[in-house]
């Protein structure tokens, strides 16, 4: 079994590369390739089999080949198309560029990742794919316009996807998680705007509290076993409650 996570390097991809080092070789792919190196190292001294690629997934070539490399080690069963960035900015202030970039690392980035390996998997007949989209898909937050619009084209184009390759024996899923504890609650932000986004979202949640990239590790997992042979296209939502619609 081999699984390529993508933005493993940390947070919810990297604990999903734990886990499902359990049953399968993890090709662990980040844009920081230390930290890819360092979720490998760990998945091994664990046990577990791991290969780390320093790949930036809105470079066409460079993704090309990290699923050429991934699929030299063996076919891959399963994408965990999961790499993200969070820029926080009122609308009159978004830069461009800003808007390309955020567009670029989850609406290109994973379109990118899931082509390159859907052309393998068609030739198979088989596989699965998990991608990461969010809450922020399905309501409106205040200057998260650019996160909300790539996280909506990530659950669009999951829709789209189970739809085209269904008939190929290719599930693909979304999640929509959050608001989960990790580094990305930290970018942009002071940490006195990070404590007060804490206290914010444990307010909201009716659970109390923020999740924990494990809680979310455990539904890609599912999501990518054969437990979950007839969910397709759907978004599935570890948040605890804090978005219900
Ligand atoms: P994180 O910051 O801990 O991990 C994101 C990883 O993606 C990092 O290791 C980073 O280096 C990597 N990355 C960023 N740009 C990349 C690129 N161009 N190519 C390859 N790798 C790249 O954040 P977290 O929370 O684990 O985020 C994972 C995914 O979950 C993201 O797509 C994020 O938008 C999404 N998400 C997170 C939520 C949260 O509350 N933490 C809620 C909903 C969605």
């Amino acid at each position: 079994m081999n699984i390529l996570i993508t933005g493993a390097g940390s947070g919810i991809g990297k604990a999903a590369a734990l886990r499902l080092a359990r049953r399968a070789h993890i090709c662990v792919a980040d844009i920081n390739g230390e930290a890819a190196r360092s979720t490998a190292n760990e998945i091994r001294a664990a046990g577990g089999n791991a290969s780390p690629f320093q790949c930036d997934v809105t470079q066409g070539a460079a993704v090309k080949d990290l699923v050429e490399k991934s699929e030299a080690i063996a076919p891959l069963d399963g994408l965990f198309n999961n790499a993200g960035i969070s820029i926080r900015n009122r609308v009159e202030n978004i830069a461009a560029a800003e808007w390309d970039l955020m567009l670029n690392t989850h609406a290109r980035g994973m379109f990118l990742v899931a082509q390159n390996t859907l052309r393998k998997m068609v030739a198979r007949k088989r596989g699965v794919i998990v991608q990461t989209s969010s809450d922020f898909a399905v309501i409106g937050v205040p200057v998260m316009a650019a996160y909300c619009a790539a996280k909506t084209a990530i659950y669009s184009l999951t829709k789209a996807l189970a739809v085209e390759f269904g008939p190929h024996g290719i599930r693909v899923n979304a999640i929509g998680p959050g608001p989960i504890d990790t580094p990305i609650l930290k970018q942009n932000r002071s940490d006195e705007e990070y404590r007060q986004t804490v206290t914010l979202n444990e307010t909201r949640s009716p659970m109390g509290r923020l999740g924990r990239p494990e809680e979310v590790a455990v539904v890609v997992d599912f999501l990518l076993s054969d437990r979950s042979a007839y969910i397709n296209g759907q978004l599935v939502q570890p948040n605890g409650g804090s978005v219900i619609w």
